[in-house]
Formats: C-alpha cells, structure tokens, sequence
C-alpha cells in the first residue's frame, strides 16, 4: 500500500542563482499518522507544503499524496488533501458558515452533506456562536478554527497545517491540539510544521528536523533525543554566588569530584545559572549528566555537594529535548 506522502529527492529554486529553498528532501509519512516537520524560519518548511498542495511546481523530484503525483495530476492531488496555510486566507466577502458550505462545493460535495458537516465541524471547532459572523469580525483564534474547518469540509485524506499554532493564545494552542489529536483517532493523516520543538514533541508520532531545505534528521521524538549522548541532565542548584568561605573549595574540585562519581558522563559548573527558570543571580548551579538511572545518582551528587562545602537549595533532573538534538546536529539554537 502507498504511503499517505512520499517526497523523493525535492528540490524547490524560487530563482536560478539563489541557494535553493528545499535542496533534495525525501521523507515518508506512513497513513493515519501525525508528522512534524521541524525547523527555523526559512528551512524551506512551507515551500514543502507548498510543493505538496499543488500551490507551487517543483523545480526537480517528486510528491505523491496516496500514490498520487502532485504534479501531474492536481486536480485529483486537491481531493485528497486540506491545508491550512500560514497565513490564513478565508474569504472576507462571506460569513463562516458560507465559507465552508462554498469550499465543500468547490470540491463537489452535494447540498444536505454540506450542510450536515458544516453543522459538525462549526460544533467540532466550537464556532456554531459565530456561524452567521462576517471573518473580518474575528479573532486571530477563530479565523485559524474557521479554515481549519473549511479545510475539513471536503473530508480530505491528509491534512497539512503550516505554523497553526503561531500567534495563539495558550489556551487555544491546547484546543487546536487536541483537535489534531482527534483528526489522528479518525485517521486522517496531519503533517504539521512548526519551529517549537515542544509542539512537535507533544504531537507527532515522528518528526522530520530540517535546516537550510535539508532534512537533517528523522524519526520519533523519543529516538530523536535518545540517540543523544549523555543521556539525563541532574541539575543541582546551590545557594549564594560564592560557597562558604570557610569551608568553600574552588568550582573546579566539585566538577571534579563529581565527574569520580560512578555512572557520571560529564560534570560542568555554571556560575551564571542559565535555563533554570530562576531569577538572575539567585546563585550558580553544577550540572551532571548521566546515561544510568539519574534517582540512583542523586543521592551521590547531592552528597558530594555537601562534602566539598555547597549547599544544595534546588534540584531538577531533565532528559534532552529536540531543541538539544537540533544544537547537536547545527551547532545553533533552533530560536
Ligand atoms: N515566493 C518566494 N520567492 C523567493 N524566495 C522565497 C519565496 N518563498 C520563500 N522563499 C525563500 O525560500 C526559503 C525557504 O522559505 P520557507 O518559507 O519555505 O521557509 P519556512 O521554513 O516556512 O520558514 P518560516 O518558519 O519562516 O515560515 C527562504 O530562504 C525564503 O526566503
Ligand atoms: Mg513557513
């Protein structure tokens, strides 16, 4: 059976002497699954969705929706697919409702069926409020449930959405994905792009990393971070800018005894306290990390603090995210 979307070797040059926008990807994305491309602004995210949506030609390779190539044959390509676009484009001349029953007849769909999946989606979408509402009148966070709806009206197989979280509130970041959480229980296949590495994370079943129109990396969040070295952070906080004079030994010793410390990969002192969450200058922290059970280090650590003078005060253990992966494969923060 075909992949729900097969990209082989595409290569997309807006102009002949310009660093191509997507320089020979190939990905799968299997049926009935979420997939997150995952990259900064201009990693060629949406020249992909547009290259798969038919929007824009190819400059070389090949997309298949279903077995379907996108370019050769559009027109059937439109049926199996629904995107929301990064930029939202609803009709303004039409109310909500009249912006779905207009697509779903676009696409073909008979008069009771619009009607009935226009009712479901507004419902679905929490929008049957403002089903009779000119789109001029909306918020940024309906306008986005809205076309997130029309693009359901024609009951489409895949659907695409670039960037849906972008400019959302926290709370309707969290409706929208438990909509797509939704749309995988009943099957439809969503590729999602976005540059937050927890959205991606918390969404799909597996996520494409790319940068400057390659793909640098692919597979599930969990084997993304996985196949890091080093495993768990134990982050140990520790009072004051300076450790007891007394009693204090200098940072280096503490690195070092901690590094002694059985199952310990690396030990690192950071006098600036970064990523904490903690107010600046509250103190410094020491960090260690682990490929071993980080709850049976703790207590060695915390221990070792102790020993050379270093009151522990806060600790926390954090195991790699993507953002960690992407630092490992560019050497940059993903933003
Ligand atoms: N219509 C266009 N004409 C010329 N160059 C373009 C056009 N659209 C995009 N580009 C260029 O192609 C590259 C990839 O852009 P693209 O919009 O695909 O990136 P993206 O990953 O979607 O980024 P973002 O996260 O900012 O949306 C960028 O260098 C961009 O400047
Ligand atoms: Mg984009």
């Amino acid at each position: 059976m075909s992949h729900a979307v097969t990209v082989s070797d595409l290569v997309k040059r807006y102009h002949p002497h310009a660093p191509a926008a997507v320089d020979g990807l190939s990905f799968t994305v299997e049926r009935g699954e979420v997939f997150g491309l995952l990259g900064p602004n201009g990693a060629g995210k949406s020249t992909t969705v547009g290259v798969l949506t038919t929007r824009m030609l190819p400059t070389s390779g090949r997309c298949l929706l279903f077995g379907t190539d996108v370019v050769a044959r559009p027109a059937r390509a439109k049926q199996l697919l629904a995107v929301v676009p990064q930029r939202q484009n609803l009709d303004r001349s039409l109310d909500v409702r009249q912006n779905l029953l207009f697509h779903a007849r676009y696409h073909g769909v008979g008069r009771d069926e619009r009607v009935r999946r226009a009712a479901e989606l507004l419902d679905l979408m929490g929008l049957t409020d403002q089903a009779g509402q000119r789109v001029e009148r909306l918020s940024g966070g309906q306008a986005q449930r809205v076309v997130i709806a029309r693009a359901l009206m024609h009951a489409p197989k895949v659907l695409f959405l670039d960037e849906p979280s972008t400019g959302l509130d926290p709370q309707s970041r969290l409706f929208l994905h438990e909509r797509i959480r939704e749309l995988r229980e009943r099957g439809v296949t969503v590729v999602l792009t976005t540059h937050d590495m927890e959205e991606a994370e918390s969404l799909s079943d597996r996520v494409g990393i790319v940068d400057r129109g390659r793909l640098l990396a692919l597979d599930t969040p969990r084997a993304l971070t996985e196949a890091l070295p080093g495993g768990t952070t134990i982050t140990a906080q520790v009072r004051g800018t300076d450790l007891p004079a007394e009693r204090a030994e200098s940072a280096e010793k503490i690195v070092a005894a901690l590094t002694q410390l059985p199952g310990v990969g690396a030990a690192e002192h950071d006098p600036a306290l970064r990523g904490t969450g903690t107010a600046a200058g509250a103190g410094q922290c020491f960090r260690v990390r682990t490929d071993k059970d980080p709850a049976a280090l703790l207590p060695d650590v915390l221990r070792t603090l102790v020993d050379h003078g270093a009151e522990p005060v806060g600790l926390s253990m954090a195991r790699p995210s993507l953002q960690d992966v992407f630092i490992s494969l560019t050497g940059r923060e993903l933003r």
